[in-house]
């Protein structure tokens, strides 16, 4: 039997799996000083226990958090929800090979989380993280502005950072989005970079025109790349997680290439993906639909096929 809703606590985050992405994320937030209290929840409790009391450490040298070990029932009340736990992957393991498993994993949350009243916002990060989103959307029965993923703005922000390396601007100062899959079929889209209102054709006519194809394969891979040198990664998702959570929290309002449910934008439905969205208290207030070249809107359609062909097998 399903508990009563929960008293909403908006100053405080419940982070699911204190794996590197959960542990760096706290600490992150913590630094943030974004919430009064963060609750590290894992199966593995003594590893919980051990990544809060390192954070906890610093709390003397930061502004202090209350960050500790707990169970869903502390996390019943929280106003986000940040599920990290899933499958892992080796090498060059693509994320959609652990759908399954994570699947399992998210809903085994999802299912803790709801069972207890939860009504807060859920912010996905296992991956594969577009079919992690609809897994915890389908689950949990929130409503679906209430469950994104940290889809592309992870992307996103490695885009900015190579153009800015090439361009010699401050990534802070190009706008402009990786959309679609989290993952190989994602869209790089050029046509929407803008630098001090400059179109990326315009802005080359002076520094000479970038090996685009080569700059979309480096963002794409570059989550394989860091995976083969250390194992995982971290930082960057867990900066994605902390950036959608500032957002949330002080109701910004923002536009964040996050993973979210379409209803029928470039004909896609029933699944997630990202586009840009506003992302505010409510989390996502509103889906955008930038003005895409031709050949990206078909890349972006062709990222949802892939999508939906690989829910339509981890559900099958
Ligand atoms: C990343 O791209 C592995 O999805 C994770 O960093």
């Amino acid at each position: 039997m399903k508990a009563q809703p929960a008293d909403l606590d908006h100053d405080r985050i419940a982070i699911i799996g204190a794996g590197h992405v959960g542990a760096t994320a706290a600490y992150a937030l913590m630094l943030r000083a974004l919430f009064r209290e963060i609750i590290l929840i894992d199966k593995d409790r003594a590893l919980a226990e051990a990544e809060a009391a390192d954070i906890a450490d610093a709390n003397a040298l930061t502004r202090p958090t209350h960050v500790r070990a707990g169970d869903y029932a502390d996390a019943a009340s929280a106003g986000i929800a940040v599920i990290t736990a899933g499958g892992v992957t080796h090498g060059a393991q693509t994320r959609l090979s652990v759908a399954t498993e994570s699947a399992a994993i998210v809903s085994e949350c999802v299912d803790s989380l709801m069972n207890l009243g939860f009504r807060g916002l859920i912010v996905v990060s296992a991956n594969p993280v577009d079919l992690m989103t609809l897994v915890a959307l389908r689950r949990s029965s929130l409503p679906p502005r209430q469950v994104l993923g940290t889809g592309t703005l992870l992307d996103t922000s490695r885009l900015k950072q190579t153009l800015s390396e090439t361009l010699k601007v401050s990534p802070g100062s190009i706008e402009g989005f990786v959309l679609g899959e989290h993952g190989d079929s994602e869209v790089t889209a050029f046509s929407t970079i803008r630098i001090g209102g400059q179109t990326l054709d315009r802005f080359c006519l002076e520094t000479g025109d970038l090996d685009r194809p080569a700059i979309a394969r480096q963002v794409r891979l570059a989550g394989y790349d860091i995976v083969k040198g250390k194992g995982y990664t971290s930082y960057g998702v867990a900066t994605a997680i902390v950036r959608i959570c500032e957002a949330v929290v002080r109701d910004e309002r923002a536009v964040l290439p996050v993973s979210t449910q379409l209803t029928g934008q470039y004909g896609l439905t029933d699944l997630c993906l990202s586009l840009p969205c506003i992302v505010g208290a409510g989390g996502v207030e509103r889906v955008l639909m930038p003005d895409l070249d031709p050949h990206e809107a078909v890349a972006l359609v062709a990222s949802g096929t892939v999508l939906k062909t690989a829910f339509a097998s981890l559900s099958g």
